[in-house]
């Protein structure tokens, strides 16, 4: 028997390529490919590849260069590009980079096998298609494996937003829900190989609106099924989009026990002038609006957000606008960019602002937004949390894992209290903050 082939693949972007990286690793699977750790002795090589910023595009050519020398050494060795940038480029990055043998779009995953088998035969293989046939019910011949006590699960894809700096409608395509009968099986599959937590994920997750048994199914009905599952501790759901947090979802944060309280609900600006520019159909006042609505279900939710500073047209005063607005909101947790043009989105035709003024808005954004972190971060401490742990810690007898409200968490007597393996969640009473995490001991 010939020993199996060894995949490598190097996901980069948001938490849905690392979802599709898990899918792609099983299609090939039934290819008889075995993941690696390590590009140095794989037989194929795949970037699931990020367009979302000029900076994560350019990472996949400097990143393929480096292959050369592995190619030269093993001529068998088939690379591949994966991803948005993949969907977005498509034959450009085999005329710009000859090493890359095949090139596939994120909707067309399930077909990786026959793509595979050309590229093997010494074609170059490219499908950017947005085929018909579901990308996710092709690829249900998933090994049975244990698993780590935390998984991901894309019940939505795609999006039908179009703010104006964004490329994710056309690299993902149009918003398509899966059918909740489909999302629930694989929720029990993971739960029955060890998975505590779900994660459910979309570009626009709460805009979910799949089929199911007795008609229309939002994404507030599915956790609550979700919920009914045994065995299941943990949900939570990103991203969300501002305008699609319906009434029912908000609800779903007061009342629904197994749903966590933290919510990263982007706004990218607190101007009304450069909402409106963005395309991003609603004002600041009905942002916090909605912030005090969904506190008032569920008043210690954690709240993350995005912001871009630096889009077109954005004055100083419009800038000091999103300043005050998350003034208004305290963030837990937040995620900020200097705006990058993308080519075929509307704004990259406006007039830019100068890369002097992006990095001075950008230091002032992020260092407001460290200190409502840290300050929320360190009111935990005296506090009591759950903590469901996920790995083994550095020092003897420590574990570390996740709080409710998505804080990393040591604690140094967990293997002692009886925490071990992971997948166990615990009383811990936090004690200490530190840089990036808290420490705490069992209760
Ligand atoms: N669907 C999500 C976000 C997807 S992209 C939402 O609507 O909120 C993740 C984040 O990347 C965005 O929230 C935005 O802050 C940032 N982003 C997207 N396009 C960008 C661009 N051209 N320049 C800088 N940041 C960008
Ligand atoms: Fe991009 Fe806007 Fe869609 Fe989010 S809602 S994915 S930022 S177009
Ligand atoms: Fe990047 Fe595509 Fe995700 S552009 S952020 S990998 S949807």
């Amino acid at each position: 028997m010939s020993a199996p082939r060894k995949l490598y693949i190097k996901t980069y972007g948001c938490q849905m390529n690392v979802y599709d990286s898990e899918r792609m690793a099983e299609a090939l699977g039934g290819q008889g490919y075995v993941e690696t750790q390590t590009p140095d002795d794989a037989d194929m090589i795949l970037l699931n590849t990020c367009h979302i910023r000029e900076k994560a595009a350019e990472k996949v050519y400097s990143e393929l260069g480096r292959f050369k020398a592995l190619k030269a050494a093993n001529p068998d060795l088939k690379i591949g590009v994966a991803g948005c940038v993949a969907q977005a480029e498509g034959q450009e990055i085999m005329r710009r980079q000859p090493l890359v043998d095949l090139v596939v779009g994120p909707q067309s995953y399930h077909r990786l096998p026959q793509l595979e088998a050309r590229a093997r035969a010494g074609e170059k293989a490219l499908d950017t298609d947005f085929p018909e046939d579901d990308k996710f019910e092709t690829l249900r011949h998933r090994p049975k494996a244990a698993r780590g006590p935390t998984a991901f699960l894309t019940v939505q894809e795609g999006c039908d937003k179009f703010c104006a700096f964004c490329v994710v409608p056309y690299t993902r395509g149009a918003e398509v829900s899966r059918p909740a009968t489909r999302i629930l099986e694989e929720a029990r599959d993971l739960v029955e190989r060890g998975v505590r937590e779900i994660t459910l994920l979309g570009q626009n997750v709460n805009a979910y609106h799949g089929s199911g048994d007795g008609g229309d199914w939002s994404l507030a009905r599915l956790i609550r099924a979700l919920a009914e599952i045994d065995g299941l501790e943990r949900i939570r759901f990103t991203t969300s989009h501002p305008n699609d947090m319906s009434d029912d979802l908000i609800a779903a944060h007061g009342d629904c026990a197994k749903l966590m309280p933290y919510l990263h609900l982007p706004v990218q600006s607190g101007s009304d002038r450069i909402l409106k520019r963005m395309n991003r159909s609603h004002t600041a006042e009905q942002y916090l609006r909605l912030i005090e609505r969904i506190r008032a279900a569920r008043p210690d939710i954690l709240l993350s957000g995005d912001f871009i500073v630096g889009f077109p047209e954005e004055t100083e005063a419009d800038f000091e606008d999103t300043l005050a607005l998350i003034r208004a909101v305290e963030y837990g947790q937040a995620y900020s960019f200097k705006y990058s043009t993308r080519p075929g989105t509307p704004a990259a035709e406006r007039p830019q602002l100068d890369e002097e003024v992006k990095t001075d808005r950008l230091y002032r954004l992020q260092a407001l937004l460290t200190e409502q972190q840290r300050r929320i971060q360190d009111s935990m401490v005296g506090r009591e949390v759950s903590v469901l742990f996920e790995r083994s810690g550095r020092h003897e007898g420590q574990m570390v894992g996740k709080s409710e409200y998505l804080h990393a968490v040591h604690v140094e007597d967990a293997v002692r209290g009886g925490i071990e393996p992971t997948g166990q969640i615990a009383r811990v009473r936090i004690i200490g903050s530190g840089t990036n995490s808290l420490s705490g001991v069992l209760v």
